[in-house]
């Protein structure tokens, strides 16, 4: 049904300015003061809240095989609890096998999201086999809208590794396809020289999992990997960011005018490494793990002066019992945490508090994903867009425990958090999904959302 929210703020990433939002269908039609609408339109009362754009969470693994397991939230969970977070649209990572093409990977994993999917998805595709035919692929598989693949810098020891080869030729290749290579930046040598220290020493708590992969081994490869990008003249994105000596690179390579994307996620923003010496310290560890409070410093001050472009999760929960794996050994814990849920609400609670303003939420968790990754009908509050919407309401003091949690995992990272402020309703294209702390959309509504390539 037609509807038309009235009374309600409308943020973008440049205002705040009162404004009622018409939608017809899936779409935005209009947004203005006092729209006259047709009769039968259903009138959605949001006075005293804020409505937004839907957020855009560019970073997920669900149902993931990964570390002899598999993520615990499957495609209904994840997006489920997505849509609980007011998040409109995941993307989620397709690990390439050796010897398979980039569409013939993405293939199964769309058969297996499309009927369990609750809002829309994209993929991107996790490269491990960099052969010329995958190269030549790079533009059909653009076409076919999947134009952003990543490589793995690290987990040498888990086939996933590409090196400094691969990755200039990933950046050469996505230059004349415009495509978007995106890079997760860890020092895997080192990591694992790191690790056979500790290991013979017994040193095997979570602490060590911090200690194996602190912030040097980060900054490294985002340094190499700034350089590769700057040398062979690609954008580069860079996702999960978490240390300060990779966000002064990339504050510089940005202020010499390159076109590199960093990522961040909430956990780096919000827990520093002191998670690994707590006794559930092993629930926390993912990689890159946590650091330390200069760095969570200098992630906030990039945040705010817009070298950090999006704010994404990671979300790979894994449940108690393939954490407990790692009980005694940190490196049999399956590394990833959660957070599709926590996204905005937790960044929308720092804006609430006064941190960062509004727009600057919008723009990182909606607008710059959508303009980066190419999803041309989402990320903003515009006539035309789908009608992305999420209201919410900064009066309301949340929370987070793991029972209002919409998630398949059966602890949370973020359990006791308080925000100020919570999300009431997340709308679909324009499709009711969540209300006041319940989910109410339908498996399968979800529909792959085709990217569209930068021009070239
Ligand atoms: O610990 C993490 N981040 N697990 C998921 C795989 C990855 O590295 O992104
Ligand atoms: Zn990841």
């Amino acid at each position: 049904m037609d509807m038309v929210f009235r009374g309600g703020t409308v943020v973008t990433s440049h205002a705040r300015f009162p404004a009622d939002v018409y939608v017809k269908g899936e779409k935005i039609a209009a947004i203005g003061t006092d729209l006259t609408v047709p009769e039968g339109t259903k009138t959605i009362d949001a006075t005293g809240k804020l409505v937004l754009p839907g957020a855009i969470d560019a970073h997920t693994h669900l149902e993931f095989p990964f570390n002899g397991t598999t993520s615990a939230d499957d495609y209904f969970a994840g997006t489920r609890a997505a849509a609980c977070g007011g998040v409109t649209m995941v993307f989620d990572f397709v690990t390439q096998r050796k010897g398979q093409g980039i569409r013939e990977a993405v293939q199964p994993r769309d058969a297996l999201c499309a009927p369990k999917a609750c809002i829309d998805y994209s993929f991107h595709v996790a490269l491990t086999d960099l052969t010329p035919a995958v190269l030549e692929e790079f533009a059909d598989a653009a076409a076919a809208g999947l134009p952003s693949f990543k490589l793995y810098m690290v987990y040498k020891k888990d086939g996933l590794m590409m090196n400094d080869a691969d990755i200039v030729a990933a950046l050469e290749r996505s230059k004349e396809t415009g495509t978007l290579i995106a890079v997760h930046a860890e020092n895997p040598d080192v990591i694992d020289r790191n690790i056979d220290i500790f290991r013979a020493k017994g040193k095997l708590t979570p602490w060590y999992h911090y200690k194996s992969r602190p912030e040097a081994v980060e900054a490294e490869a985002d340094i190499r990997a700034i350089h590769w990008a700057k040398a062979v003249g690609a954008p580069l994105y860079i996702v999960h960011l978490a240390n300060d000596e990779g966000m002064k690179a990339v504050r510089a390579a940005v202020n010499e005018g390159y076109p590199i994307y960093a990522e961040t996620c909430p956990q780096y923003l919000h827990f520093t490494c002191d998670v690994y010496k707590r006794d559930d310290g092993r629930n926390f560890i993912c990689s890159p793990p946590m650091k330390g409070q200069a760095s969570q410093d200098a992630l906030w001050e990039g945040l705010k002066e817009g070298y950090i472009r999006t704010v994404a999760t990671d979300h790979c929960p894994f449940t108690q019992a393939q954490k407990d794996w790692g009980k005694d050994d940190f490196t049999k814990v399956p590394n990833g945490c959660m957070g599709v849920e926590n996204l905005y609400p937790y960044l929308l609670s720092e804006a609430t508090r006064g941190r960062i303003p509004y727009e600057k939420v919008v723009e990182v968790c909606a607008e710059n994903p959508a303009k980066i990754f190419g999803c041309t009908e989402k990320g903003a509050l515009v006539p035309g867009k789908d009608a992305d919407i999420v209201l919410y309401d900064p009066t309301i003091p949340f929370t987070i425990t793991n029972d209002k949690m919409h998630s398949d995992c059966d602890y949370t990272i973020w359990e006791g958090t308080e925000l100020s402020g919570y999300i009431t309703e997340t709308y679909s294209r324009g499709k009711l999904v969540f209300e006041d702390g319940t989910f109410v959309g339908e498996k399968g509504w979800g529909k792959f959302v085709k990217c569209a390539p930068r021009k070239v």
